[in-house]
């Protein structure tokens, strides 16, 4: 069953990437045949997602808020366990709206009468109760052709104070600074090329924007295993950053 479910989204990558050039009509285009799929495929291909949604939930007060940019089928709601039950509420805006259907129907079936789905574009989404206590970006970013506007409306959409968290495909830049891992060159070559023909953009820049606008709590950077794809891993990164006061 999970074998098959795995070949219907590898056929979605393959055949299915999404060529429009409006990025909704894009997104629709290669998730309308997945979402069924996604979760089960993307929980061997998404590491540190648990990681990332634990460590926020530990640090949030009663009655916070909550926005997850890209946040998708709603599966990283779940990461966020016991701690969701005591937050005001919790918001997964997404561009795409057959995975927000699957969140949707996450949320109806989990009874989550604190979390909604909103259709809307990262890069432009304004809270419509102000700011907010912490903002999630999960693998989100590398799809987000204007990932820097994303950023910069999330550095606005925060509280001062509030914390940001960002898990995602990466690569290195050939001269990192001192506290950033340095990757080879093959390896800085070839990610690129392999997720740029599903439209996923690892980036180099992501890191460094983020440590110099954030004050970091947590930075992981580690590899993953791709599945059904031996011997490969593919470098993913977990930032925890927190809004200066
Ligand atoms: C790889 S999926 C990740 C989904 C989810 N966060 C997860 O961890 O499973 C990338 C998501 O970003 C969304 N996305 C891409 N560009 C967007 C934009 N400009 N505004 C909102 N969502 C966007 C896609 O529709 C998709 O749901």
């Amino acid at each position: 069953m999970s074998f098959w479910s795995d070949m219907r989204v590898i056929w979605g990558m393959a055949f299915h990437r999404g060529s429009s050039t409006d990025l909704k009509s894009r997104l629709e285009e290669f998730y309308s045949g997945q979402s069924g799929d996604y979760d089960s495929f993307r929980k061997k291909l998404l590491h540190g997602r648990e990681t990332l949604m634990g460590e926020i939930g530990q640090r949030l007060e009663p009655g916070a808020t909550v926005l997850d940019m890209g946040g998708g089928t709603g599966h990283n709601i779940a990461g966020l366990g016991t701690h969701l039950a005591k937050l005001g509420r919790v918001d997964i805006i997404d561009l795409c709206s057959p995975l927000l259907g699957v969140a949707q129907a996450r949320i109806t079936k989990e009874g989550w009468t604190n979390v909604h789905t909103a259709e809307a574009d990262a890069t432009k989404f304004v809270p419509p109760a102000g700011p907010v206590d912490a903002i999630t970006f999960s693998y989100s970013l590398t799809m987000i052709p204007d990932w820097f506007l994303a950023l910069e409306r999330a550095f606005c959409n925060l509280k001062p104070g509030g914390i940001i968290g960002v898990v995602d495909f990466y690569i290195s830049r050939k001269w990192p600074e001192g506290k950033y891992k340095k990757h080879g060159t093959l390896t800085r070559g070839l990610w690129p090329l392999w997720f740029a023909n599903d439209n996923v953009f690892p980036s180099q820049d992501h890191l460094p924007w983020l440590g110099s606008h954030f004050e970091s709590l947590i930075l992981e950077e580690g590899k993953g295993k791709i599945p059904y794809v031996p011997f490969l891993k593919a470098p993913y990164y977990v930032f925890l950053g927190r809004k200066s006061l």
